[in-house]
């Protein structure tokens, strides 16, 4: 049975196509979609078929959503530029860079990991969301001149060690909450859906609860469907701290 805490729900572990063919039944579109499936380095397992198999992925959610952020290390995620699905733009490459990763690693240390975000041509994006307390006076009295949106590298440490403790699960692949504060609030605004089919620790669950967004989450794992529902049970909504965290 799926769980609903304050407009999250999650979903009984499930696969990534089962979930969408769920979630179209039940719900139709969503306002934005979460594709953060593992990178076929290890962990999770590599398949020689990986990249057809995340773009026949990709295609099913795209069919129900107008946003779609798709996650990835940049050398994985650049094969999917040829093959994006024809009902939606490209909009940007993002990165979210980190400059705390442990130095086990010989040659180069991971500092980014990449994000392709495409939409369809209709979508709907709120840089608005994103003006601090002066642009949105200036807004407010019609004398801002042009809309400055965020970057498309969205700095923000990886959770590990000490940094990040409250927030971090034991999830091998969680993303901070700020990274998916950042790309949600561009693309919904309050009361709109997300849907997270490989929800993971389910950070997109957190982001939404905090900021007024409804969310449906998935995972194949028990495990990580149980920290998800354990995760939302522990999160509250945030008092917007000003008008523009909407
Ligand atoms: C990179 S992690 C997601 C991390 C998440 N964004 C977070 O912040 O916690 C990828 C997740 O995809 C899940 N997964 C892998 N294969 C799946 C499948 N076929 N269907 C659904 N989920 C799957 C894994 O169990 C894993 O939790």
């Amino acid at each position: 049975m799926a769980t609903n805490s304050n407009n999250v729900d999650v979903y009984d572990p499930q696969d990534v196509l089962d979930a969408v063919a769920r979630f179209r039944e039940t719900h139709g579109r969503c306002q934005c979609a979460i594709l953060d499936p593992w990178y076929n380095k290890g962990v999770g397992g590599v398949r020689d078929d990986y990249v057809e198999y995340m773009s026949a992925i990709l295609a099913e959610i795209a069919s129900v959503a107008d946003h779609v952020y798709f996650w990835g290390f940049p050398e994985i995620v650049a094969l999917f530029m040829e093959r994006l699905p024809k009902t939606h733009e490209f909009v940007a490459w993002l990165t979210w860079y980190y400059k705390n990763n442990p130095s086990v690693i010989r040659g180069w240390r991971s500092a980014q990991q990449a994000c392709i975000h495409i939409k369809t041509p209709d979508a709907r994006m709120y840089p608005e969301h994103f003006l601090n307390e002066a642009q949105l006076e200036k807004k407010a009295q019609g004398k801002l001149r042009y809309m400055p949106g965020p970057t498309s590298v969205i700095e923000s440490s990886l959770l590990v060690g000490f940094v990040g403790r409250k927030e971090q699960t034991g999830h091998k692949s969680q993303k901070p909450v700020p990274v998916y504060e950042q790309i949600i609030r561009m693309a919904t605004t309050e009361g709109d859906l997300v849907f997270d089919p490989m929800c993971g620790s389910g950070t997109t669950g957190e982001v939404c609860l905090k900021h007024g967004r409804r969310a449906v989450l998935n995972d194949i794992e028990p495990e990580y469907v149980e920290m998800t529902r354990n995760r939302m049970e522990r999160c509250t909504p945030e008092e917007p701290l000003q008008a523009a965290l909407i």
